[in-house]
């Protein structure tokens, strides 16, 4: 969950990237409707992001500072306690600090292919006690953005009373002891905090995540995965009114953290920088067909690992290959997952929308979208409704998927 809390409106940058798409020829044995597409620019498949849409999944958001996503994310993590829920000394910050890393990093190392580190600086010398009760907060009748800033600023005067308040970090985690149930949930706060009354006035962190009781109970490590991809404007691909699945199922823990496919789908990849724009090719030039071979999402190669068919100013598709590798390894289905991301959608309003290929199957690990992918074994090819695209899976070898793009 990420509250917003400020809106800068800003010129967006386009960003012209050049074409490196490499198609394959189609050859006298091809179907004779078969018609090789040139291809395609792809900066026409590099959509920015319009003005005015929160965390829209377009490139070039510049609507408020993001978290950097390659190199070094550098944080800080510190710890309290309340008098109503003092940590109890059988509960140590180490022991918290433990419970999320080096997961949460090893999981950015891994899904970013090596490219984005999180560096979390803690200090585990101690909890700070914080000034107000636990339950004073109003965790649980509906966290406003102002209550949320009391919090974390009430958690940076209680650190300043027994060390020095750092400054300059990206982004400020702050962990509570287990023992206080009234902080129930991880929100994001997405602007930069200084500390009360300082003089001086520097910035603590660009952005604060403020662990909860769903962490230790539910999420585990990888709640510092969904949050601090929101640091990174990563918007939330769940309903923000409804069931957590509806939209993609388990396939991109911005939706379903404990899905059975965790990974960010490879269009957040390519957004971040994880994917360079080699590795994407683009479908925009009209009618015709065109072959692509995928490799899986969460192999760590220099290969292709989307092909983005643009719709329209705002919409694209994307095919991507996902397997069991990498942080999907507990993935229930396999193959060549098909969705729509549309730019000019916010955060928990649906960007993304899985398409079921499999509709009349009941899904695995709890969600129906879970099995959605094409598959040689099942539905191996997919008309999306009203597009006039057409996808089909032609050959698995290993971990490469072929498939043929049909514009129409
Ligand atoms: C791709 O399109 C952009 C913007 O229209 C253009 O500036 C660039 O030269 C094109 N690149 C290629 C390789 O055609
Ligand atoms: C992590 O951050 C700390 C403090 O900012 C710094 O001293 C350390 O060198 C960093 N480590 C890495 C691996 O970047
Ligand atoms: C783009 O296509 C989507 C899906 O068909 C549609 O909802 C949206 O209104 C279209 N946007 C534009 C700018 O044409
Ligand atoms: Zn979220």
């Amino acid at each position: 969950m990420a509250i917003p809390r400020i809106f800068v409106l800003a010129i967006i940058l386009t960003a012209i990237q050049s074409s490196l798409c490499t198609f394959i020829p189609t050859t006298e044995a091809s179907p004779p409707s078969l018609r090789q597409t040139a291809a395609s620019n792809i900066s026409a498949c590099r959509i920015s992001a319009p003005r005015g849409v929160y965390l829209s999944l377009g490139f070039s958001y510049t609507e408020i500072p993001c978290a950097p996503s390659t190199g070094t994310l550098r944080a800080f993590m510190f710890f309290v306690d309340f008098s109503d829920a003092p940590a109890p000394s059988s509960e140590t910050p180490q022991q918290l600090y433990d419970f999320f890393l080096p997961a949460a990093n090893e999981w950015y190392k891994t899904s970013s292919y090596g490219r984005l580190t999180l560096n979390v600086t803690a200090d585990m010398t101690r909890f700070a006690r914080m000034p107000a009760r636990s339950d004073s907060y109003n965790w649980n009748r509906g966290l406003t953005s102002a209550t949320h800033r009391t919090y974390i600023l009430d958690a940076i005067d209680a650190y300043a009373r027994v060390a020095t308040v750092p400054t300059g970090y990206d982004v400020l985690y702050i962990v509570p002891t287990t023992k206080a149930t009234a902080i129930s949930f991880s929100p994001t706060y997405m602007d930069s905090v200084e500390q009360r009354g300082s003089r001086t006035a520097k910035q603590v962190a660009g952005k604060v995540v403020t662990i909860g009781l769903d962490a230790y109970q539910t999420w585990k490590s990888k709640v510092i995965n969904h949050e601090t991809g929101h640091t990174m404007c990563l918007p939330d691909l769940y309903p923000v009114t409804g069931a957590t699945g509806l939209y993609i199922g388990g396939w991109d823990m911005m939706g379903y953290i404990n899905g059975p496919s965790p990974d960010y789908f490879a269009w957040s990849k390519w957004r971040l920088g994880w994917i360079d724009d080699a590795q994407v090719e683009c479908v925009a030039d009209g009618k015709g067909s065109s072959v692509h071979v995928l490799s899986a999402l969460e192999s760590n190669d220099e290969d292709i690992k989307a092909v983005v068919v643009r719709h329209n100013a705002t919409t694209v598709l994307v095919a991507e290959a996902r397997t069991k590798l990498g942080v999907d390894d507990a993935a229930c289905a396999t193959g060549v997952l098909l969705y729509t991301v549309s730019m000019a959608t916010e955060t928990g309003r649906g960007p993304v929308r899985v398409l079921d290929v499999n509709p009349s199957g009941n899904g695995c690990a709890g969600d129906k979208l879970n099995d959605a992918p094409l598959s040689l074994a099942g539905t191996s090819s997919f008309t999306v409704p009203g597009w006039g695209v057409k996808v089909t899976l032609t050959a698995q070898s290993g971990n490469r998927f072929t498939i043929q793009v049909d514009v129409s």
